[in-house]
């Protein structure tokens, strides 16, 4: 069994991981299996923290597009808003709470009566209301002490809780503050009448194994559904999010692509294949989305994805290298551990300075195209000269100069 001590070597799981790795391929290692027990579920806040990142600002319209995406796709409950920050987000929270049926939808609000009154205008039938507790924001931000803090939980968790509205209550910057006043923090929520309690990595400062131990003290405490909001200043959301889940946390939140303050929050792809391929778990959510997803959240906000991200930037599955084409032609699990298919996409072969005469015979294949070995290299020589010119060869470009070379009468 898995123990606190031996948590750095517990890397993978067995889990359903037919879902997402090509069958056969995933090899534990012999290490000991986590069993996360059911289902775990999906808060997506691209429309409140993602659209907190530096520069962004999505319209109403472009709000409601998304959130029919994320509801498609099955996300559990969408971070709609902070409805105090400006009427036009208020009005922005209660459309997408009129169009929304499958997903649950949410409003955020600091402890005051002012931003619960704002998020409770909207008609959501969930708030998630936070307050943050470690000494550094409770003595710099907020100017409360501790007691001030408990107070200000206990009355704006029943204020909501007691008008019959859901209520998931955070301790920003929880990961930094005290661990029994955080204990007893959480638990006023919880007698106050919150039934989600949210772990935030508020500045990303966290180790996964740190992860797993907060979330582990948190639900021993309160034995209340636990929530991990992960930020990435360290490159570490995703692993602590799945290590907070591996810690007995059964909802994670994330935004698509990552997007966020600063360096970003977990991101929603890499979170849901993650679990779906190294925890005994799911998450039900319809993957093929994701792609299509990514590319309507980087295209609304302006924020490119990196080329190379995980499971949706550009290059993802795709091959340049002549010894990689080999073996994606061959076996296509020599070279790709995630089926395109599975988040929505495809392969590509990429031709350049580092192609071989597969990728050529790759491509003719798929356009219908035969072409004996000599005219295959005849046209690589030809792309290698192009590529070294400074100009990107794809696809088309290809078929195109094997139908040029064939009328001048090469083949
Ligand atoms: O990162 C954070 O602490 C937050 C809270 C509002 C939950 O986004
Ligand atoms: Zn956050």
């Amino acid at each position: 069994m898995f123990s606190e001590s031996d948590s750095v070597n517990y890397v993978l799981s067995k889990g359903p991981v037919q879902n997402v790795f090509r069958t056969g391929e995933f090899h534990d290692w012999g290490m000991d299996l986590k069993d996360v027990a059911g289902r775990i579920k999906i808060l997506d806040t691209t429309l409140r923290d993602g659209e907190q990142s530096p520069g962004v600002s999505i319209s109403v319209h472009e709000k409601i597009r998304i959130a029919s995406l994320l509801e498609s796709a099955g996300v559990d409950v969408i971070e709609a808003g902070f409805p105090i920050a400006s009427d036009a987000e208020k009005h922005a929270v209660s459309q997408i709470n009129s169009v929304i049926s499958k997903s649950e939808v949410c409003g955020l609000a600091r402890c005051t009566g002012k931003d619960i009154e704002a998020v409770m205008g909207t008609g959501v039938k969930r708030v998630h209301l936070f307050i943050a507790t470690s000494d550094i924001h409770m003595r710099h931000k907020l100017k409360m002490d501790r007691s001030q803090v408990i107070e200000s939980i206990s009355k704006s968790v029943d204020s909501v809780a007691s008008r019959g509205v859901k209520v998931e209550f955070s301790c920003e910057d929880a990961t930094r503050s005290n661990m029994d006043f955080l204990k007893e923090a959480f638990k006023t929520a919880r007698d106050s009448g919150a039934s989600v309690l949210n772990i935030p990595d508020t500045v990303g400062a966290l180790s996964p194994t740190a992860m797993m131990h907060i979330v582990k003290e948190i639900r021993g405490a309160t034995s209340t559904e636990i929530s991990v909001h992960c930020h990435n200043d360290f490159g570490l959301a995703t692993a602590n999010t799945l290590f907070g889940i591996m810690g007995g946390a059964t909802q994670a939140h994330v935004t698509v692509n990552g997007i966020g303050e600063r360096a970003g929050n977990a991101s929603l792809e890499e979170v849901v294949v993650g679990i779906e391929s190294f925890l005994s778990s799911g998450t039900g959510m319809s993957k093929e989305k994701l792609w299509e997803l990514s590319k309507e959240v980087s295209s609304v906000t302006g924020m490119a994805v990196q080329q190379n991200k995980a499971i949706v930037g550009e290059n993802a599955y795709a091959h340049e290298a002549g010894i990689h084409v080999h073996g994606i032609v061959n076996e296509v699990s020599t070279y790709e551990p995630i089926d395109p298919a599975v988040v929505g996409t495809e392969r590509r072969i990429v031709v350049g300075k580092h192609s071989g005469v597969n990728s050529i015979r790759w491509i003719m294949e798929r356009n219908g195209i035969e072409a004996d070995l000599e005219t295959a290299r005849e046209i690589l020589r030809e792309v290698k000269k192009i590529r070294e010119g400074g100009t990107r060869v794809d696809e088309e470009k290809v078929v195109e100069m094997f139908q040029e070379y064939t009328k001048i009468g090469g083949n």
